[in-house]
C-alpha cells in the first residue's frame, strides 16, 4: 500500500554535490516527492529527530555534522516506501554497505552516510510529524 517516509540527504552530500544523483535514484525509482525543503537542522529539532541516540556516544559529532551545513529533507511516498527506500540507501556503514546502494556506492564512512531515512511506519510517523507538520 501506498506510504510516506522521510527522507535527509546529508551535509555531506550537499557538500559532496551529490544531491541531484540522490534525488534522481529516487525519481528513477519511480518514488512521488510530496515536498522537499533545503534547511540548516537547529539542535533542538537534531535532539528531537535522534532521541533514540542521544545519549550515545556517537552523538556529540553526529549532532554537530548534522547542524554543520544545510541538508535536504524530501517526503516521499509510493507503494511500501519505506523498506523501498531503505534498501535503496543500504546498511549505516558505508564502507560495508552493499554495492548498488547509495552508501555502498557513494559513502566510505559510518557517520557521513549521505542519507537518512525513516525505518519504520512509527518512525515515519513520527519524523513526518516533526519536519513536516503541515502536511498533516
Ligand atoms: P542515520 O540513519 O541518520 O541514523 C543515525 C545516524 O547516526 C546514522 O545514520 C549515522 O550517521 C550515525 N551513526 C550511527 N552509528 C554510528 C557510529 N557507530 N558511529 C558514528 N556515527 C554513527
Amino acid at each position: 500500500a501506498d506510504e510516506r517516509t522521510l527522507v535527509l540527504i546529508k551535509p555531506d552530500a550537499v557538500r559532496r554535490g551529490l544531491v541531484g544523483e540522490i534525488i534522481s535514484r529516487f525519481e528513477r525509482k519511480g518514488l512521488r516527492i510530496d515536498a522537499m525543503q533545503t534547511r540548516t537542522l537547529g539542535g533542538d529539532l537534531a535532539d528531537q529527530h535522534y532521541a533514540e541516540h542521544v545519549d550515545k556516544p556517537f552523538y556529540p559529532p553526529l549532532k554537530a555534522f548534522m547542524t554543520g551545513g544545510p541538508l535536504v529533507a524530501l517526503v516521499l511516498s509510493g507503494d511500501q516506501v519505506i523498506d523501498v527506500v531503505r534498501a535503496m540507501i543500504g546498511s549505516t556503514d558505508g564502507r560495508k554497505a552493499a554495492a548498488g546502494t547509495i552508501r555502498g556506492d557513494l559513502s566510505l564512512s559510518n557517520r557521513e552516510n549521505l542519507v537518512h531515512a525513516s525505518d519504520s511506519p512509527d518512525s515515519a510517523k513520527r519524523e513526518l510529524g516533526l519536519w513536516f507538520p503541515e502536511l498533516g
